[in-house]
């Protein structure tokens, strides 16, 4: 005590003579100040803020970061180098910016103690040191003459030792923020006192204390209480509950010990209750219920016991219910079903049990789950695969049973622990589909049948699959291997499955006729053929906005529904297309964002577009993928533009280009894919005007379980009434100049197409034509053409063929 009388009494006396000096004191005071502030700073040439701004030429109120804007001093009173990259130390020479009103110097890289010259400034309401790399204790002095602070900012430094009491005599302060020092010892009682305090922040230090029993008596306008991470210790005070501006408390790991006082339920502004990893006892009061704009519950890792009240749903806001590590018994309420905000929920490690709720289901918004160990029971509600943002999902360690529902709903789906259950039947083949999946775990169950091989399964061990006798598979699983008889029977239930199919009449119904027909050759040789391994690489978004402009106007190629494509040159020079989807308000855009990732990223055939990457931002709601780059556009442009035409033979080398890309989706993939939308907007034509099939958002992976049911709906109707040929036929090929006997055989290869494009979209199924007969038909009438001669265009030229309109 007997030292700060002693530096009061000092800092008084160097207050006097430096006050009489004021009067003699100007604006070139000010400018003589920053410079000298200038001349210990360093920076780079480059630096155009201070090497060519601050010069002794010009007025100082002209400078960067230079306020002086108090009308009835021609003084500065504000400066703000904020995020300038600086180095250095800070000049003594503050002190003479005896104005200065705000002073803000952070985000730099300045070091040194606590920059004494500031002890001067007692007009100064708003300080900010924070992220720079000052260090040492604070002195007490400082604080003497800053009678009017406002806001202290220190944040992330390394200041060090005890906060010093004198902080208790800034009465004015609104804002303390110590955070991320090395402040320790007893936090100053007197700071509860400050009634004007709005925001008290200490995260990150090893300051200690308990909480005073009447802590909101002197602090009525208490907005934020942020203390997580240090040395506190005692009770929560019931009396919180009289702060009624609260909106942030956050008490995590400390060591508060003792009950959470019903009076909490009375900060009806409260959005963050953290008092997690403490050591909390007693029950979670249904008080709780009254926070009606809690948006964070975080209670974990403490000693509660007691049931989980069904008031929890009393905050529809809810994001976070995090409750994990406790000795919390009873079910989950039902109530949680009502919180639809809800991302993460975390309730492992403690005594539940029961049913989940199959209302979880319409938590669409969640991201985590973590339910693991405790001792829930019954089926794994099969509405949890359909978790549209679903990332991590842990169940380990209960008495789950059932199979394993299917997942492949949820594409973002990182990891999967199901591991020490009771579940039974097999690992589902869909699982392939999830292509993020990094951390699967299914031991200690009692699974059978075959593990999968494709997707991340790749890359999975024995120890995701310990323990399950019944399963069997590849060598890398340590599983016995799979009997032939398996896959055999399969083979017999997916023809099963198929020759009952005939609903529509619509084109649909005709590509997957055509995939039936087919099929029935095929299948035991494709049994054993696996989805091609396809590289994605890695491009992140922020790459994608760069190569892009922004996702700029100039660059957009074209809109969709659901989706806009931007031209895009990427860091190693290639061109691409990426398509940007906004999922924001539209789940259909999700779903056709995850459903032409999965089928792009594994099906590849020089006649559909190539994939390159994909980059889902869930964070962000917006997902891009980037695809191969199509200079000619679409062939929609081409036949309906005045501007472009094709001659026959190129027509026939797209109509060749798509059949063939059908045949590929339908016959030659592990899955057959019926595409649902083929129309000259979905084909592109690439430099050499190949065609290459589009825009599977609508598509649909025929898979054993699904196959009929999925392909009942979409599909764009085709209608071609069988008209004199010369009436449909485009006028483009009609006008082209040519010779009269080429004419009529083309016409002649013309009403050839028609006919076969008749039998394609026969109403009855038996009467259409297997794909693979359509492209070696169009293949001979192609060659038919050419021995006629009637193909004038060399095929390196192909695309040069532009015609310019002739009306
Ligand atoms: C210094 O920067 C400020 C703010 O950018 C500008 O208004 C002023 O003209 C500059 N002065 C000189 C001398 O470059
Ligand atoms: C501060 O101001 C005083 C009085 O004008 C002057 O003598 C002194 O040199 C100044 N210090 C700096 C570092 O500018
Ligand atoms: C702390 O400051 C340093 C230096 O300015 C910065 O690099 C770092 O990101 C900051 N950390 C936090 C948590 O703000
Ligand atoms: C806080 O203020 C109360 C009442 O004004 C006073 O009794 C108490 O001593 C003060 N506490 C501290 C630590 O200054
Ligand atoms: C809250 O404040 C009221 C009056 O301001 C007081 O009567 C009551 O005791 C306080 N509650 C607690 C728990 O301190
Ligand atoms: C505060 O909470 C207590 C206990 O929950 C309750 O009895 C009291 O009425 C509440 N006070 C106010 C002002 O809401
Ligand atoms: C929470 O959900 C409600 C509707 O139930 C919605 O209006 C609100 O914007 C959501 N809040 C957040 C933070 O998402
Ligand atoms: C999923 O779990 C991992 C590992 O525990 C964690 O790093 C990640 O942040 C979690 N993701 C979400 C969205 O919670
Ligand atoms: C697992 O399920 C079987 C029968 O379905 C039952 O007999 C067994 O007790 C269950 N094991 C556990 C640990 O629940
Ligand atoms: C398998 O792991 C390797 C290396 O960790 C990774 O590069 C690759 O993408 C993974 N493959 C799959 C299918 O997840
Ligand atoms: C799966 O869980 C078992 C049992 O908990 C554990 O021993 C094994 O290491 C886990 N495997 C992986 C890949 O995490």
């Amino acid at each position: 005590m007997g030292s700060t009388v002693f530096f009061t009494t000092v800092t008084a006396l160097i207050m006097h003579c430096f006050m009489s000096l004021a009067l003699q004191q100007s604006i070139e005071t000010d400018k003589y100040a920053l410079l000298a502030l200038k001349s210990h700073l360093s920076f780079g040439p480059d630096n155009i803020f201070l090497e060519k701004n601050w010069t002794a030429e010009s007025s100082v109120c002209g400078w960067y970061g230079v306020a002086c804007d108090d009308p009835r001093v021609n003084r500065v009173t504000g400066l703000s180098i904020s995020c300038m990259g600086l180095t250095g130390s800070i000049s003594s020479s503050v002190g003479n910016l005896s104005f200065l009103h705000s002073l803000d110097l952070s985000w730099n890289s300045f070091h040194g103690n606590f920059p004494e010259g500031i002890a001067l400034l007692q007009r100064l309401q708003h300080l900010d040191l924070s992220n720079n790399l000052f260090s040492g204790a604070i002195p007490p002095s400082i604080f003497v003459s800053l009678s009017n602070l406002q806001s202290l900012r220190l944040k992330n430094n390394t200041f060090s030792g005890n906060v010093p009491m004198e902080v208790a005599d800034l009465h004015s302060l609104t804002v303390l923020d110590l955070q991320f020092n090395l402040f320790s010892g007893p936090i100053p009682l007197g700071i509860f006192n400050l009634s004007s305090l709005e925001i008290l922040a200490f995260t990150g230090n090893k300051v200690s204390g308990n909480l005073p029993m009447d802590i909101c008596s002197h602090l009525p306008r208490l907005n934020g209480l942020y203390l997580w991470n240090n040395e506190f210790d005692g009770p929560i005070p019931a009396s919180l509950g009289n702060c009624s501006q609260l909106e942030f408390l956050i008490l995590s790991s400390n060591a508060f010990s003792g009950i959470l006082p019903g009076e909490i339920g009375n900060l009806s502004s409260l959005v963050v209750l953290d008092i997690g990893d403490n050591q909390l006892t007693g029950s979670i009061p249904s008080e709780i219920g009254h926070l009606h704009r809690l948006q964070s519950l975080s209670l974990g890792n403490n000693w509660l016991s007691g049931i989980i009240p069904e008031t929890v749903g009393g905050s529809l806001e809810i994001q976070e219910l995090i409750l994990n590590d406790n000795r919390i018994v009873g079910t989950i309420p039902d109530a949680i079903c009502n919180l639809r905000n809800l991302s993460v929920l975390h309730l492992g490690m403690n005594s539940l049990g029961g049913y989940l709720p199959p209302g979880m289901g319409n938590l669409k918004f969640l991201r985590t789950i973590d339910l693991s160990r405790n001792s829930f029971t019954g089926k794994i509600p099969a509405s949890v695969g359909t978790l549209p943002y679903l990332v991590n999902l842990s169940l380990a360690q209960n008495e789950f049973e059932g199979s394993i529902p299917e997942f492949q709903q949820i594409m973002s789906l990182e990891t999967l622990d199901l591991s020490q259950n009771n579940l039974t039947g097999g690992v589902p083949q869909s699982l392939e589909a999830l292509l993020y999946l990094k951390w699967f775990n299914v031991s200690y169950n009692r699974l059978s049948g075959q593990i999968p091989t494709g997707g991340p399964f790749r890359n999975f061990t024995a120890s995701s699959f310990m323990s399950n006798a019944g399963l069997c598979g590849a060598p890398q699983f340590e599983v016995l291997p799979c009997s032939i008889n398996h896959s055999k029977r399969r083979a017999h239930l997916i023809m099963h499955l198929f020759l009952g199919i005939f609903p529509a009449s619509l084109v649909t119904a005709f590509l997957v006729f055509l995939f039936i027909r087919n099929r029935k050759k095929k299948i035991a040789s494709v049994q054993n053929v696996e989805s091609p391994d396809i590289k994605q690489k890695h491009i992140s978004y922020s790459e994608l906005q760069t190569a892009t402009n922004r996702f700029g106007e100039g660059n957009l190629l074209a809109l969709g529904s659901y989706s806009a494509i931007y031209e895009c040159c990427l860091s190693d020079g290639t061109y691409s297309a990426v398509k940007v989807f906004h999922f924001k308000n539209a789940r259909a855009a999700r779903e056709t964002f995850l459903t032409e990732c999965d089928l792009l990223s594994r099906i590849r055939h020089r006649n559909l577009i190539e994939f390159i990457a994909s980059c889902p931002r869930w964070d962000l709601d917006i997902g891009a993928i980037v695809l191969e780059y199509m200079p000619n556009g679409s062939l929609e442009r081409w036949l309906y533009s005045h501007n472009y035409c094709l001659d026959i033979s190129q027509r026939l080398d797209i109509m060749i280009d798509v059949a063939s890309a059908l045949d590929y989706l339908h016959n030659n993939y592990y899955f057959p894919v019926v595409h649902c939308d083929v129309k000259p907007g979905n084909v592109l034509l690439d430099e050499d005007m190949v065609g290459h099939l589009c825009d599977f958002g609508i598509a649909k992976l025929l898979s054993v379980r699904d196959g009929v049911v999925r392909t009942k709906t979409m599909g764009t109707v085709g209608y071609i009434a069988p008209d004199e040929i010369m009436q449909v036929v485009d006028c483009n090929l009609l006008r082209q100049d040519h010779q009269i006997a080429n004419f009529e055989a083309e016409m002649q290869c013309v009403s050839t197409i028609m006919e076969l494009a008749l039998q394609c979209t026969a109403t009855s199924p038996g009467e259409r034509m297997n794909i693979q007969d359509v492209v070696s038909i169009l293949k001979k009438l192609r060659s038919q053409i050419i021995t006629q001669n009637c193909d004038r265009t060399p095929k390196s030229k192909r695309s040069e063929t532009l015609c310019k309109s002739t009306s």
